[in-house]
C-alpha cells in the first residue's frame, strides 16, 4: 500500500476501497502510519467527504481494530441507545434499567460530558463509589446478572477511534460527518447489538444546530448501522429548551431517581419511552407501568449496587453534595415563559464547575440548576423560574446574569 496515493486520491475527491480503508486503520493502529499521513487523511475527508460505501468501511474497520464484545447464541437480545448530546440530557440512566426490565441486555459504553452537554459517565461518578471503568472481563461477567450496566471505552475498545478522535480534536477535523459517524458506530457496534436507537438532536444546546443537519447525521448514522448488520432507529429532537429540569451532575441523578420512581418529570419520561419503544419488543404500556410499578428503580439500584456504588446514597444526592449557594432565579414579570435556551444555560452551568473546558479539568458534582419551568408555563412575576446551585455568591450571581440572557417572557 502506497500510503501518499491513497491521501492523493482522496484529496482530490476520489473513492477509496473497502480494502484501502481497512489496510489504512490497520496500519494506523500498529503505528506504522504516522499521525501526519492521518491528519492528511482526516482533512481530504473533511473537505470531500466519504460515500455511504466508504463510511461503512471506515467504521467497519475502526470497529474490528479491537475487540468486539461476543454473547452467546442463547443470550437475550443486546440494545442500546446514542445520543449525539444536550443539555439535562439524563435519558440513559432511565432507559437501561428499564429496557432490563423488559428482558434485554444492555452493555452500556457512554461518555464524558463534551463542550457544553453533559456525559453519562460524569453523572453516574455523583454516586459515591460507583464505578465506571470495568473490565471486558468484568462486563461479561455482570451483564448476564444485571441485565444492564453503564460503563466507560475499555482499554481495547477502537483503539483506532482513540487514536483518530485525539489526533481530530487538533486538527480541526472533529465536524466531518463520515468521521462522526465512525467514530460512533464503531464504539456502539463493539458492545455486540442487535438493535440500536439513535437520539440525533438539534439546536442552540446540541453540536448540530439545525435540524438538517441533524437528518443529514441521522441518515448517516442509520445507513452505517443497518449496512453493519443492528436494527437501526433514529429520533430526532429538539435541544433548545433542556431537558428535564435539572442540568448538573448530581442534580440529575436525583432527577432521575424521581423518574424511575415514576414520578416525571413529563418531558423526560416521554423522551425514554419514545426511545425504549423504538428498540422494545414491548407495548409502551408495558414500558410504562415498568417504570411506574417500581421495576426499572430496582433494577437502577441493583446495578449501582453491582457496580460498587452506595444505593442508600441514591436518594441523598442532594445532602451528600450539598453547596453553600442555592440561588432562586424569579422571573421578573408576569406571563408566560416562551424561551428557556438550553446553550445559555448549558454555558452556565458548564462554568458554574459542572463541565470541564479542557479533559484534564475536575468536576464538581454539586453544581447546577434544577427547578427549571418549562416554556409554555405561565408565570407571575416572583415567581421562582429555577434553582442556581453554585459555590459561592458570586459564581451564582454571575450564572443567574448569564441564563438572564436565554429567558424570554412574554404576553
Ligand atoms: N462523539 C464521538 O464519539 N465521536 C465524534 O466524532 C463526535 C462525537
Amino acid at each position: 500500500m502506497h500510503i501518499p496515493s491513497l491521501i492523493e486520491r482522496k484529496r482530490d475527491g476520489g473513492e477509496l476501497s473497502a480494502e484501502e480503508i481497512g489496510a489504512l486503520i490497520t496500519a494506523y493502529t500498529a503505528g506504522e502510519m504516522p499521525d501526519y499521513q492521518m491528519s492528511a487523511l482526516a482533512m481530504a475527508i473533511f473537505f470531500r467527504g466519504m460515500t455511504g460505501e466508504e463510511t461503512t468501511a471506515l467504521a467497519d474497520a475502526m470497529l474490528h481494530s479491537g475487540s468486539v464484545l461476543n454473547w452467546p447464541a442463547h443470550a437475550p437480545m443486546r440494545v442500546d441507545k446514542h445520543s449525539t448530546g444536550g443539555i439535562g440530557d439524563k435519558t440513559s440512566l432511565v432507559l437501561a434499567p428499564l429496557l432490563a426490565c423488559d428482558g434485554a441486555w444492555v452493555p452500556m459504553i457512554s461518555g464524558r460530558g463534551l463542550g457544553i452537554t453533559g456525559g453519562t459517565l460524569d453523572k453516574l461518578e455523583s454516586i459515591p463509589g460507583f464505578r465506571t471503568q470495568l473490565s471486558e472481563a468484568e462486563i461479561y461477567k455482570t451483564l448476564p446478572i444485571t441485565g444492564c450496566l453503564m460503563v466507560g471505552q475499555t482499554a481495547n475498545l477502537c483503539p483506532a477511534d482513540k487514536k483518530l478522535y485525539a489526533l481530530r480534536d487538533v486538527t480541526a477535523t472533529v465536524p466531518s460527518i463520515p468521521l462522526i459517524t465512525a467514530s460512533i458506530m464503531s464504539k456502539k457496534l463493539a458492545e455486540g447489538l442487535d438493535r440500536l436507537i439513535l437520539d440525533v438532536k438539534f439546536g442552540s444546546g446540541a453540536f448540530m444546530q439545525t435540524r438538517e443537519e441533524a437528518h443529514e447525521l441521522a441518515t448517516s448514522l442509520v445507513t452505517v448501522g443497518r449496512a453493519l448488520g443492528v436494527r437501526s432507529g433514529v429520533r430526532i429532537s429538539d435541544m433548545n429548551e433542556p431537558t428535564g429540569e435539572a442540568a448538573g451532575n448530581a442534580l440529575e441523578v436525583t432527577e432521575c431517581v424521581r423518574c424511575l420512581k415514576g414520578e416525571g418529570p413529563p418531558d423526560l419520561e416521554a423522551i425514554v419511552l419514545d426511545l425504549a419503544c423504538a428498540v422494545s419488543i414491548g407495548s409502551r404500556a408495558d414500558l410504562t407501568k415498568i417504570l411506574r410499578d417500581g421495576r426499572a428503580w430496582a433494577k437502577f439500584q441493583q446495578m449501582v449496587q453491582v457496580q460498587g456504588g452506595r444505593v442508600e446514597a441514591l436518594e441523598k444526592l442532594a445532602t451528600l453534595h450539598r453547596v453553600p449557594v442555592i440561588r432562586e432565579m424569579k422571573a421578573d414579570r408576569s406571563g408566560v415563559l416562551r424561551k428557556l435556551d438550553a446553550g445559555v444555560l448549558g454555558r452556565a452551568v458548564l462554568e458554574l464547575g459542572a463541565g470541564r473546558t479542557k479533559a484534564s479539568d475536575p468536576i464538581d458534582p454539586a453544581v447546577g440548576v434544577d427547578q427549571m419551568r418549562k416554556t409554555g408555563q405561565p408565570l407571575r412575576a416572583g415567581d421562582t423560574l429555577l434553582r442556581i446551585h453554585a459555590r459561592s455568591q458570586a459564581a451564582a450571581e454571575l450564572a443567574e446574569q448569564r441564563i438572564a440572557t436565554g429567558i424570554e417572557i412574554s404576553d
